[in-house]
C-alpha cells in the first residue's frame, strides 16, 4: 500500500478535564512537525472537539469515537452525523471492542459504516478476538466479524469518503486483539504474529472487495503500542499504522511512536 503511515490517538473517556486536554494539545503542538510527516488523527471525547480542532488543526485531523446513526424527529441527548461534519471530522472509529462489549453488534456496526460513508467520513472498522486457541478458531471468528461488520458495503461506497483529494480510499481496518489492549509493550503482539494477521485480514478484504481494492485499504494495529515496540511492529508486520489508546494521552510518548512510523 502506498501513502503515508497512519497514527490514530484514541483518547477514549480521557482526560477528565478541558484543562488537561489543553495540556496534552500543547505538548502535541510542540511536536507538530513529526505529526505532519504522517497522517495523524485525534479522536477525543465529543466535548473536546472544539478544542482539538482549534489547537491541533494544523497537524492532525479530527476523528470521532463512534458514529451516530441518522435519526428522524427530535431526540434529547442525541448527536447527529451533520454535527461531526460541521467540526470537520474526517474519520470515525467504529466497532471498537469496548463498544461491542456494551452490545454493539456487527449489524449495527455495518449500518454505522454506511452512515459514515454517506457523510464522507472514513470508517475505521475495529476487529479483534478475545483470546486465542490452538486450533485457530479465532481466525474464523475474525473473518466473520470483519465480513459482517462490512455487510452490504461495496467498493463504490468508498469513493465518497476521501480524506484528501488525491487519496481515494475511504475505509480502514484496525486489528485490535482484546487480550492486548490497555497493557504494556510486553503484552502486545509480536511483529511476526502481527505479520500473519495482516496477511490474513488482507485476504479477507480481498474476498470481499477484490485484490486491487483490498491492497489499498490501510490496516492498523492497536493494543499496547508504545515507543518501546512501535518501530519493530511497524517495520516487520506490514501494518500501515497504529491505533493508540492510553499512550496517546502522553504527548511525548505519542510523538515517539509517530517518529517510529517515519
Ligand atoms: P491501548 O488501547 O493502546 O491502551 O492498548 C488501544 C485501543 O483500545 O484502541
Amino acid at each position: 500500500m502506498k501513502g503515508k503511515p497512519i497514527l490514530v490517538a484514541n483518547w477514549k473517556n480521557k482526560p477528565v478535564s478541558l484543562e488537561e486536554a489543553g495540556d496534552i494539545l500543547v505538548g502535541l503542538k510542540r511536536k507538530a512537525q513529526v505529526f505532519k510527516k504522517i497522517k495523524t488523527f485525534i479522536a477525543p471525547p465529543f466535548v473536546y472537539f472544539e478544542s482539538v480542532s482549534e489547537k491541533a488543526g494544523g497537524f492532525a485531523r479530527l476523528a470521532s469515537q463512534g458514529m451516530p446513526l441518522v435519526l428522524s424527529g427530535v431526540h434529547t441527548g442525541a448527536i447527529i452525523p451533520e454535527m461531526l461534519q460541521s467540526f470537520g471530522v474526517r474519520m470515525a472509529i467504529i466497532g471498537h471492542s469496548e463498544e461491542r462489549e456494551l452490545g454493539e453488534t456487527n449489524e449495527l456496526i455495518s449500518q454505522k459504516v454506511k452512515v459514515a460513508l454517506k457523510y464522507a467520513i472514513t470508517p475505521l472498522v475495529c476487529i479483534g478476538e478475545k483470546e486465542r486457541d490452538h486450533e485457530g478458531e479465532y481466525l474464523e471468528f475474525l473473518r466473520k466479524e470483519l465480513k459482517f461488520s462490512l455487510e452490504g458495503i461495496k467498493r463504490s461506497h468508498f469513493a465518497k469518503a476521501t480524506w484528501d483529494k488525491k487519496d481515494e480510499i475511504g475505509l480502514m481496518v484496525a486489528y485490535e486483539p482484546i487480550w492486548a489492549i490497555g497493557k504494556s509493550a510486553r503484552n502486545a503482539m509480536s511483529p511476526s504474529d502481527l505479520a500473519e494477521m495482516t496477511v490474513f485480514i488482507r485476504r479477507v478484504l480481498t474476498d470481499l472487495f477484490g485484490r486491487k481494492t483490498a491492497e489499498h485499504i490501510p490496516i492498523l494495529y492497536g493494543g499496547s503500542v508504545e515507543p518501546a515496540n512501535a518501530r519493530f511492529l511497524m517495520k516487520e508486520s506490514g501494518v500501515n499504522g497504529f491505533l493508540v489508546g492510553h499512550v496517546s494521552l502522553d504527548a511525548k510518548k505519542f510523538a515517539e511512536i509517530a517518529k517510529a512510523l517515519i
